[in-house]
């Protein structure tokens, strides 16, 4: 089977956080489930960087209102498409803002541009190559399918929802601009509270809509989590469904990762020292002692719950552990985790930044990942955080509520706990997590059983590339019995 899949980010070319872990790992593991991924991503410079021996295979003179080309490359056993466009991508700042963090004022047309044209490659504008399923992801792709019912295509379409509090929310004024009806300014397409939603309009023509845990598909039924779209998520309830995100076990693999000084598994816990040392090292904190050093690696929002972290610092250090921070986000929040870390100089680290390896690193030689999250559809740092022996601090929410198993008597004496939740999210309820870590890591009994444990869980796709595989087969079998031709197969 052929899959087009059509994200604004892919790891290792460009990544802001966990949807181009997914995007880049996920074709991986579904090419061992028989099917062949291409992925259609923008030509952004960082990724026109990377490129070499990249073929130009087709040309869109107007895609709407500018040039673009499609240029096809493979990187690391990924087979992409790359849309060159210019006048869209070729600028300053990130994906999606300035060097400021303000969005780029076009964004509605660089990723309604980039649906267009992953819709015109659905319908067979590559010569010899069409794919058997379209497969988008979040609101910066989402239009792929209004475009392609607009064609008349009948190629089955999924949309995987990683975070719905991103929904593409732009003026009705821009619907002419986007080559598309005024009619499709309707409820049960792309109007949302007067104005148009890309997401929306996703959610209404895709045939499949899943998301990234099972927890978080239920959560995004309720007006709590829905953000304005549970109503429309519970008129399809029945295509939607929760497939929990897998990780990279050769990307993040403590035995072999090249940004750990030190490399181990769970049978030299001890070796982590090494790690624990740099770290404290690069982020300028006291060696002298031995209290639990406490991370988060995460972008810096309320959705982090980061400053319920900032305000909870003090339970960390006044029982002798540290604490870093390292991330970049909200402004009013970097500065109070900023002004936190001032009260407790060699003792709490926050570093403004993003950098793979320190991330690394952070797993690497951290006793404890602590993610508080208001709301989290998956999470993958908890995820890499287990592998790396390093012990997990989270809210009961989404994906964290089902992929870390709370440490309390019971879970402790049946051998199968991995860390702490807490629940109600709140600053308190954060405190009584942390002291229950600080309590364990105390007992030389309980924290090594604590990180073996979390070891031997296992996350990697395979499972959750077979349910994707199994969503697709069932798309495609039905879309096949409504007599709906594919083109012939050619080697992209
Ligand atoms: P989200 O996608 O909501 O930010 P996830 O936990 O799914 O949350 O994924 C976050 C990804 O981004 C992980 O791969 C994590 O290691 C990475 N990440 C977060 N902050 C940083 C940072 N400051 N530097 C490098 N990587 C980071
Ligand atoms: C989003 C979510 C996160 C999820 C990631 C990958 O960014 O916030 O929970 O793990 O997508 O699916």
């Amino acid at each position: 089977m052929k899959v087009l899949s059509v994200a604004s980010e892919i790891f290792p070319l460009v990544k802001t956080g966990g949807l181009a872990d997914v995007t880049g790992s996920l074709p991986k593991a579904l090419a061992r489930c028989g099917v062949e991924t291409a992925t259609l991503l923008p030509g952004y410079p960082i990724v026109m960087e990377q490129l070499s021996n990249a073929l130009p295979l087709l040309a869109f003179d107007d895609l709407l209102g500018e040039p673009a080309s499609l240029l096809h490359v493979r990187v690391e056993g990924l087979n992409l498409f790359v849309l060159d466009a210019p006048a869209l991508y070729d600028r300053a700042g990130g994906p999606y803002t300035d060097d400021t963090g303000k969005d780029h004022p076009d964004n509605w047309k660089r990723f309604a541009a980039l649906s267009l044209a992953a819709a015109e490659l659905a319908a067979g504008a590559l010569p010899g190559w069409q794919p058997d399923l379209v497969h988008t992801h979040d609101w910066q792709t989402a239009l792929t399918s209004v475009y392609m019912r607009e064609m008349g295509l009948g190629i089955p379409v999924v949309i995987t929802v990683h975070n719905l509090a991103f929904q593409g929310q732009f003026s009705v004024q821009l619907l002419p601009f986007l080559g598309l009806r005024a009619e499709l300014y309707s409820t049960d397409c792309l109007e949302y509270f007067g104005d148009i939603s890309f997401l929306k309009g996703g959610l209404q023509t895709a045939d499949a809509i899943t998301t990234v845990s099972p927890t978080y598909a239920r959560e995004i039924l309720t007006p709590r989590f829905g953000m304005g779209l549970d109503g429309v998520l519970n008129e399809r309830a029945s295509i939607l469904r929760g497939i929990v995100n897998g990780i990279d076990l050769d990307v993040w693999d403590p035995m072999t990762d090249p940004n750990l000084i030190a490399n181990y598994d769970h049978s030299n816990l001890r070796l982590r020292s090494g790690n624990r040392a740099a770290l404290l090292r690069k982020f300028e904190l006291d060696d002298t002692d031995e209290g639990p050093v406490f991370s988060a690696v995460s972008r810096l929002t309320w959705q982090k719950g980061m400053d319920m972290l900032a305000e909870a610092a003090d339970e960390i250090i006044c029982n002798g552990g540290k604490l870093i921070v390292f991330g970049r986000g909200d402004h009013a929040i970097e500065q109070q985790l900023l002004e936190a870390a001032s009260r407790y100089p060699s003792r709490m680290a926050v570093h403004i930044g993003y950098d793979e390896p320190t991330a690394h690193l952070i797993h690497g030689g951290s006793d404890a990942i602590v993610q508080p999250s208001r709301f989290e559809p998956c999470g993958l740092t908890q995820l890499y955080a287990l592998r790396y022996g390093c012990v997990p601090v989270v809210s009961r929410t989404g994906g964290l509520s089902e992929t870390i198993i709370d440490a309390n008597d019971a879970a402790m004496s049946a051998r199968v706990a991995t860390g702490f939740q807490f629940h109600p999210v709140t600053t308190d309820g954060l405190r009584g997590a942390l002291r229950r870590a600080l309590q364990a890591y105390a007992d030389p009994r309980q924290w090594p059983r604590l990180q073996n444990q979390g070891m031997k869980a296992r996350f990697s796709w395979d499972r959750s590339a077979q349910q994707y595989a199994a969503v697709y087969a069932s798309l495609t079998k039905k879309s096949r019995s409504l007599e709906i031709s594919i083109a012939p197969h050619i080697a992209i």
